[in-house]
């Protein structure tokens, strides 16, 4: 076992990026210095879903250095809200300061279908959890009203639109998963306001706002969300369908990035 610092080797990248479900594409357009499984590496856990790989990637992508997480832990899969905890405190603890987050998610929007990118604007945490429940300090209260940061979300806009590539923005609503949704979940999650559905990264946002990390979110759309299809929904479309826009995401992050951060 070693810490991030260890197997980072004085590489001090100040972005991080997760990878969700079938988003594992996105390592290619990285150089990468290091690869560590997450078994090796203190605070980390592998995550057990199938089309999540589980290793910390450090390298660049566009000139820019980056840590890359290729796979998170899920709420669902051992009913903890914080897993993803140890390894943002560990890239914390190594100076990372920004997150990029990725994941995938059903649409509410008919505009927005399968293969298109959303950016979130907002959440809504429909778990009925939160990963900083038991945190001591007052530090746990955390203001959301930011969460997404305001300038990161205007870069990423510029630069969709300057490579034409089409960015829905929305609000991504936190559901505990495994299950899908049922269709009048879907119906509820309208009328409340959301634009995607998915099962991920709420937590990861909570966590690094707490941490003092600025944010970034983007939602690959694999599907239409539960009921707007005459489709049952299920694991196997996630997988096939998120490489389609993980693959516009990948263009427009490493756009981003090659133009750095002041
Ligand atoms: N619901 C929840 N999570 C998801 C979906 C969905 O429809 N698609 C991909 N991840």
């Amino acid at each position: 076992m070693k810490t991030l610092k260890e197997a980072f080797d004085g590489f001090q990248p100040e972005t991080a990026l997760v990878l969700g479900s079938g988003l594992g594409g996105l390592v290619d357009s990285v150089d990468v210095v290091s690869r560590t499984p997450y078994t090796e590496l203190e605070g980390f856990s592998a995550s057990a879903v199938s089309g999540h790989t589980a290793e910390l990637i450090g390298g660049t992508i566009a000139g820019h250095k980056v840590a890359v997480l290729s796979g998170r832990v899920h709420y669902y899969e051992q009913g903890d809200a914080a897993a993803m905890r140890g390894p943002l405190e560990a890239l914390k603890s190594v100076g990372v300061n920004r997150l990029i987050l990725t994941n995938s998610a059903g649409s509410l929007n008919e505009e927005a279908g399968p293969g298109s990118i959303m950016q979130i604007e907002d959440h809504i945490n429909f778990s009925g959890t939160n990963p900083l429940i038991g945190e001591p300090t007052d530090d746990r209260f955390v203001g959301l009203t930011t969460a997404y940061d305001e300038s990161l979300r205007e870069r990423f806009a510029d630069a969709a639109a300057r490579l034409q590539i089409p960015l829905h923005k929305g609000v991504y609503m936190w559901f505990s998963g495994p299950t899908f949704e049922t269709p009048a979940e879907i119906r509820m999650a309208r009328v409340f306001g959301a634009n995607a559905v998915g099962m991920s990264t709420v937590p990861e946002v909570i966590l690094a706002r707490f941490l003092g990390m600025d944010v970034a979110a983007f939602s690959v759309i694999t599907n239409y969300a539960a009921g707007m299809t005459g489709n049952e929904l299920g694991h196997g479309e996630t997988k096939e369908m998120a490489p389609k826009g993980g693959a516009l995401l990948t263009q427009l992050i490493s756009t981003v990035l090659e133009e750095g951060f002041q």
